[in-house]
């Protein structure tokens, strides 16, 4: 069964999260996959891959009108992300636009060839849900991917920030999805951040970017969310992380699944 929590509802604006799944395939990273609706239109953001495909369209289902998906939203180019693509196409509503950073259009291909992709340029962009709601695509290259994006929307102030974040918990625990205490919570991001981000430079350019916005929730697509203070722990905790460079966390043997 995969779960899912609300991370902010106002009337119809709603960001949700299903993940958890008890029934998962341990070999799979666990994932979380992110809807955000408003006025009756929704995005996924990560939708998720093959594997858990059956899962998470059906606890979407009961949440969400699938028919209201207009908008996919990819944030890089692994096969965690989208390479369920082809499946959720077949779903949502016909001609959602699949937004992909531009760098990946070719790769991403590779999972469905049938797709009409709509690249995001290097700099970012921005789809509105409704006249209010708009979703920015903030870039984050580099982290961990060449081309990636968060997702940042300012009525909510909730940032979805792709792999930038993300927790690798004990399988099988039943667990709520916001981080409770940020200290014992490093245990679990420190060797992905580490194996995975490999540049300084695009790490501090990256938290600079997003330091002055107002952000109430901050959350990964892997792990768990954060709240209140600790997205300030969470960012001041990243800036000085020592994540020197890929290859000195594969010397010292840092070899955490994404
Ligand atoms: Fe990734
Ligand atoms: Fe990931």
């Amino acid at each position: 069964m995969m779960r899912c929590f609300t991370l902010y509802s106002e009337g119809s604006h709603r960001w949700l999260l299903f993940g958890q799944d008890t029934d998962a395939n341990e070999a799979a990273v666990d994932t979380n996959q992110v809807a955000v609706s408003a006025n009756g239109s929704t995005m996924l953001l990560d939708p998720g891959g093959m594997e858990l495909f059956p899962a998470a369209m059906g606890a979407l289902v009961h949440e969400i009108d699938i028919a209201t998906v207009h908008n996919l939203f990819l944030s890089h180019q692994d096969p965690d992300i989208g390479s369920a693509l082809p499946l959720w196409r077949q779903v949502v509503a016909p001609g959602a636009a699949i937004h992909v950073p531009e760098l990946w259009t070719g790769y991403i291909a590779h999972f469905d060839t049938d797709a009409v992709l709509s690249p995001i340029p290097d700099e970012g962009g921005e789809v509105a849900l409704s006249n209010q709601v708009k979703l920015r695509f903030l870039p984050a290259h580099y982290l961990h991917s060449s081309a990636a994006f968060c997702v940042y929307d300012p009525i909510a102030r909730v940032l979805f920030s792709g792999d930038i974040g993300a927790a690798l918990l004990p399988a099988g625990a039943t667990r709520d999805i916001w981080v409770h205490d940020f200290a014992a919570h490093i245990q679990h991001m420190a060797g992905f951040h580490r194996r995975y981000l490999g540049s300084r430079e695009a790490r501090d350019a990256w938290i600079q970017s997003v330091m002055h916005l107002p952000i109430d929730i901050l959350v990964p697509q892997h792990g768990l969310a954060l709240r209140g203070q600790d997205v300030m722990r969470f960012l001041d905790w990243l800036s000085g992380l020592s994540i020197a460079s890929g290859l000195d966390a594969y010397r010292r043997g840092i070899a955490s699944r994404p």
